[in-house]
């Protein structure tokens, strides 16, 4: 992507997420699907959420073939390197010096309320360290470092960057404007992808029953077997409503991949049964990941792509994020680096 001033003058999107593993259906449609569809309108920025990732204890030789897979499906959803930069977080170190920076700028009090802190020192209670505490300033520093003006994310990402609004409106107030304050870009469908064990769960890679979680690898088979084992409810009626959360599921998911409404969907399937949707929705999943597992095989093959499309988004990410960290070390009075 070339930075010009016709770039420059368009508004700027961040976002990020981790390689921890499985990249879920649940972050393609709750927030890949939005990444790639805002491409030709925005200064897209995106990266792989790598420093984040080590909250949890990982397997070094798993973590670094994770990143790799993970980069090249996120190509292979369609993140354009023409137009956008897609750099690993991990290699712009500006990220982890903006977050201690912003660590001093953030309360303690703010940090314990964060539900997915609270999620996460349960699920890990062996390892709660302080970067599982601080991950919300590290990701205000992702994003704050961009000037972004909008955070597409899904919905589960929403206390988190309200914090970062917070943060960058005391930075703010304490000195003079430094930092865009971001919006968050939540879209109406697939914000929330929930579990299909159990539908008043989110979707997420980290649940121990395997049927719950849809992986964009994975394979049809797969993908036939967990959606026709989805649980749903006793009604029989493929619609929309209270107490139907699994079919509620059922049918956001349908509805982004197909693109249609809820009342297209009630018409298409009315007097149908529970078993003939859900063999529909499989397979219409199953339709819309084809091209990308596809895609996702060719860039595995070539490394050396991989390799030229990291290094060349980090060495532009480098230098619009040392912008901003060399203006916030400036006001809050540390010697300039003249070197
Ligand atoms: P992560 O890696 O957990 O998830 C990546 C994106 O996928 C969305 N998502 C979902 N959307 C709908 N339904 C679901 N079941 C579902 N599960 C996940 C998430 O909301 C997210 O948008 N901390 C972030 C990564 C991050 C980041 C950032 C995001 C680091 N720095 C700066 C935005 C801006 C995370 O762990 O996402």
């Amino acid at each position: 992507m070339s930075v010009t001033n016709e770039a420059e003058k368009k508004k700027v999107i961040f976002s990020a997420i981790q390689p921890s593993g499985t990249i879920t259906l649940g972050n393609y449609l709750g927030a890949l699907r939005n990444w790639t569809a805002l491409q030709d309108d925005y200064q897209c920025i995106f990266a792989l959420a790598d420093l984040h990732t080590i909250t949890v204890r990982q397997e070094p030789t798993k973590f670094r073939h994770n990143a790799l897979e993970a980069y090249a499906l996120l190509l292979a959803c369609g993140i354009n390197v023409e137009k956008s930069l897609f750099f690993i977080q991990s290699h712009v170190h500006t990220h982890a010096e903006l977050a201690w920076i912003l660590n001093c700028y953030t309360q303690f009090g703010e940090l314990s309320r964060m539900t997915q802190f609270k999620d996460k020192s349960t699920k890990h209670a062996d390892n709660i360290n302080v970067g599982l505490f601080t991950y919300p300033s590290l990701m205000a520093a992702d994003i704050l470092l961009y000037q972004a003006d909008l955070i597409p994310v899904g919905a589960d990402q929403k206390q988190h960057l309200e914090l970062a609004r917070d943060i960058a409106e005391r930075f703010n107030r304490i000195y003079s404007p430094t930092f865009v304050v971001p919006q968050p870009y939540i879209s109406k469908t697939g914000a929330r992808v929930m579990s299909l064990q159990d539908p008043t769960k989110k979707m997420s890679k980290s649940d121990e029953n395997a049927n719950s979680c849809v992986a964009v690898l994975d394979k049809p088979e797969d993908i036939m077997r967990k959606f026709k084992r989805a649980i749903t409810d006793s009604d029989g009626l493929i619609a929309y409503g209270e107490e139907k959360d699994g079919i509620n599921n059922l049918m956001g998911i349908y509805a982004c991949v197909t693109g249609k409404t809820n009342e297209q969907i009630e018409t298409e399937f009315s007097g149908k049964g529970y078993g003939d949707f859900k063999t529909a929705v499989a397979d219409a999943v199953i339709a819309h990941l084809q091209p990308i597992q596809e895609k996702f095989s060719h860039y595995m093959t070539d490394k050396a792509y991989l390799e030229k499309c990291y290094i060349e988004s980090a060495e532009k990410a480098l230098s619009i994020s040392n912008r901003t960290l060399r203006k916030v070390m400036k006001k809050i009075g540390f010697i300039p680096k003249t070197y």
